[in-house]
Order: C-alpha cells, then sequence, then structure tokens
C-alpha cells in the first residue's frame, strides 16, 4: 500500500490521539466527524495532547510541523482519496453500519478500511462493505499516541494483503503491531479481564484490602493497581465489559457480585467521586478508601495480606487458552501484554517464573475450592506432562 492521505473518522477520545499518531509519524491526515462542534473538540484535545508533548521535550517547530498536517472536516467527499480509512465511532452497532457503508461508497476500491472496535466482531462488521477482504481490526490502546500497542485483528474475509500492509503501517506509526486472531475483547483486554476480576474476588473472599492488593500487584509487575484502575476507567464501563466476557466466555468470566453493587450505589469512581478511592471534587485527586466500602461486603475488614501472584493465575490461565486456540503467536504474547498493559513481565514470563508445574497444582488446588475461575488451560497441562520449563 503506498500511503498518501490516511483517514480517521471520528474525533472523540481516540480518534483525536490516533490522528496525532499518524501526523505525529509525519502523514497527512484528515479527521472526520458529524459535525463542526465534534471537530472543534477533537482538534481542541490534539492541541492539548501537543502541548503535553512540549512541555516533556518536543521542540516547537516540530509541533508546528506534524499540527499543520492534521486537516478537518465534516464531508465524508474530502477523505475519498485515502489509502486507509481508520473507523472509530462509538461502540454501537448501527452507527459502525452507517459509518462503514458510507466509507465504502465514497473510497477508492483499493482503500483499506480499519476499524478501531474494541469488541465487535470484526467478520460482522466488514460485511457493512461490498470490501470485506480490506476491512480489517486495527485496535489501539488509551491514549493512541503514547501507547506502543496495535492488535490488528483479520476478520474471516479479510485478504492477507490487507493483513500485511495494515502492519506496516502501524510499524510506520512506530507501534508495535501484533496480529491477533478474532476473539471476544481480542488478546489483551481478554487477559486483562480475568486478572481484573480475580482481583474483586480477592477483595470478596477477604484476602486482603484495596490497598493492600494495589500496592502488591504494583510490587509485582503492574504500573497501576487494580482498584485505582477500575476508578480511573470507570465502574459501569468495567461492568460493560465483565458482562460481556461473561457473555462471550461463560462461567470462567462470572461477573464479581461487588461490581454489580458498586454501580447500582452510583459509586463508579473517579467521574463520581466515588469509587474504590474517594476523590477530592476539587483536584480530583484520591482522598482515602471509600470509607463506605467495608459495608457492601462481607470480608472487606479482614486483614488479610493478599499474595499478588493470585490474581495473574487467571490471566495466565487464560494466556495458555488463548496460545491454544490460536489467537496469537507464543513469541506476541508477553511483547503484546507488556506494551499493552505496562507489565514488566508477561504472563508467560510470570508463569515461568513461578514455575509451569506449580502454576498448575495451584490452579489445581483452587479449581477444587472455586470451581470455573481456575479449571486449568489443557496446553498448560500439556507442557507440565512435557517436563518443559517455560513455553518459549
Ligand atoms: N476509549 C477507549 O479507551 C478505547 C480504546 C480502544 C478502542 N476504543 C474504541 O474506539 C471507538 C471510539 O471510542 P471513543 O472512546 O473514542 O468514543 P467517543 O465517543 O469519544 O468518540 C466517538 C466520536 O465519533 C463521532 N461520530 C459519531 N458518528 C459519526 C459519524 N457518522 N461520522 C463521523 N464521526 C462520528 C462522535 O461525534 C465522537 O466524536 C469505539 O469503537 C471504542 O470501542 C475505545
Amino acid at each position: 500500500m503506498t500511503l498518501n492521505t490516511v483517514a480517521v473518522v471520528g474525533a472523540g477520545t481516540m480518534g483525536s490521539s490516533i490522528a496525532l499518531a499518524v501526523a505525529m509519524s509525519e502523514l497527512p491526515v484528515v479527521l472526520k466527524d458529524v459535525d463542526s462542534k465534534a471537530v472543534d473538540n477533537g482538534i481542541e484535545r490534539i492541541e492539548r495532547m501537543i502541548a503535553s508533548l512540549v512541555r516533556k521535550g518536543l521542540s516547537e517547530e516540530v509541533a508546528k510541523k506534524r499540527r499543520a498536517l492534521i486537516k478537518t472536516t465534516t464531508d465524508v467527499k474530502d477523505i475519498a482519496h485515502a489509502s486507509i480509512a481508520i473507523e472509530v465511532v462509538p461502540e454501537k452497532l448501527p452507527i459502525k453500519e452507517a459509518v462503514l457503508s458510507e466509507l465504502d461508497a465514497h473510497l477508492n476500491p483499493d482503500a483499506i478500511i480499519a476499524t478501531n472496535t474494541s469488541s465487535l466482531p470484526i467478520s460482522q462488521l466488514a460485511r457493512f462493505t461490498k470490501r470485506p477482504h480490506k476491512v480489517v481490526g486495527l485496535h489501539f490502546f488509551n491514549p493512541a499516541h503514547l501507547m506502543k500497542l496495535v492488535e490488528v485483528i483479520p476478520g474471516l474475509d479479510t485478504d492477507e494483503a490487507t493483513v500485511v500492509a495494515v502492519m506496516d503501517f502501524a510499524r510506520h506509526l512506530g507501534k508495535l503491531p501484533v496480529r491477533v486472531e478474532e476473539c471476544a475483547s481480542f488478546l489483551v483486554n481478554r487477559l486483562l479481564g480475568r486478572y481484573m476480576n480475580e482481583s474483586l474476588f480477592c477483595l470478596q473472599e477477604g484476602l486482603g484490602q484495596v490497598e493492600d492488593i494495589d500496592r502488591a500487584v504494583c510490587d509485582y509487575v503492574m504500573p497501576v493497581g487494580p482498584f485505582t484502575l477500575r476508578d480511573m476507567n470507570g465502574l459501569d464501563i468495567g461492568l460493560a465489559v465483565a458482562r460481556f466476557n461473561f457473555q462471550e466466555y461463560g462461567d470462567r468470566f462470572a461477573v464479581p457480585d461487588i461490581l454489580e453493587t458498586m454501580v447500582a450505589k452510583n459509586w463508579l469512581g473517579q467521574k463520581s467521586g466515588r469509587g474504590f478511592y474517594i476523590y477530592d471534587p476539587e483536584t480530583k485527586k484520591k482522598a482515602g478508601i471509600n470509607p463506605d466500602l467495608a459495608a457492601v461486603f462481607k470480608a472487606g475488614n479482614s486483614n488479610g495480606t493478599i499474595q499478588a501472584q493470585r490474581l495473574f493465575l487467571p490471566m495466565i490461565n487464560e494466556a495458555f487458552l488463548a496460545l491454544q486456540e490460536r489467537i496469537c503467536k507464543p513469541e506476541d504474547l508477553d511483547p503484546a501484554l507488556k506494551a499493552g498493559l505496562g507489565m514488566r513481565k508477561g504472563p508467560l514470563e510470570l508463569a515461568a517464573d513461578m514455575g509451569l508445574d506449580n502454576c498448575l497444582g495451584q490452579l489445581e488446588e483452587l479449581f477444587a475450592k472455586h470451581g470455573e475461575r481456575f479449571r486449568p488451560a489443557p496446553l498448560l497441562k500439556r507442557h507440565v506432562f512435557a517436563g518443559h520449563k517455560k513455553v518459549i
């Protein structure tokens, strides 16, 4: 694919930072939204992100040149010449359908249509166009201009040339593209979901307090604890994701009660001023633990001290299930999790550190006690039977 102009359709949270990522790679980009207000909001966001890059050392001159590469429009005809259009509109099937079919009607027949969807099946979205072989998932992480990982997800009808072209495009942006086969939540968020749920089960079972658990996983491998992260992302969003994963994968993704209870109480995290922590209404900074939390689940007063490894066992097990399904290449799995979540070690490395046989032993014990959440992945068992000490 010869890259001329890139079109980004949707100038919201993700679209604006994807447009900036494209401009930072010195490619011209046209950012489209429904009306001038939405476009202006996107541009304001981009200018704030550029100002932050300048504060961190980007020269004013380069910043100006990159900003000049971003044009805006509300008219699809202005992006008709783009070689790739990235759809970044809200996660609602009818909106995606309208946008994808409009792009298909106006773009050159050989142009690629990429979608940044986080959960909708690429194979289904591709059917909204007459070029399903040219439609591909291109899943950026927030904020897209800073995060290295991009998951590249072919649908059933995507051709290999399209996959190769978008992998090259992502590399041009300075990203780490990882090919991921189509599955619910794709690779990184699927594995993240198991760990996020487990943090809540640990809390419910009294294995640790909010701050203990957040601190323990940060000391272990994470840049931020699961409860701080939930408060940042919004518990309502977290609940929707947890329900979706449960619907797609079944009992091992059971939704912890505490999440339902907290959302029903409107404890949504930073945005409502109260989640696992409470937030100062002025500064929005953490101002301690939510004092009412202990009342919503019985084990809340326990003095248990968490073993960080416990939270990662379901994630490690899910990694083996994903490898068994050939969702990604084994050598891509840890780099994807590290780049997508900022983990210092990936799940396969953690499993090797713990000992694969030890992981299996712990999973079997927990499976006997808690059921489906811990049913050991057959591929993990096979590695243990084979006497392997690590996967790659
Ligand atoms: N927010 C995240 O952290 C994140 C991360 C990865 C992927 N995603 C995915 O990215 C997509 C966008 O998410 P977001 O958080 O940026 O949403 P958002 O609501 O912030 O932005 C969506 C934008 O699309 C615009 N839009 C709506 N209809 C349009 C149309 N017909 N033509 C052009 N623009 C249109 C809206 O006006 C809005 O500006 C979703 O599919 C989401 O699942 C989001």
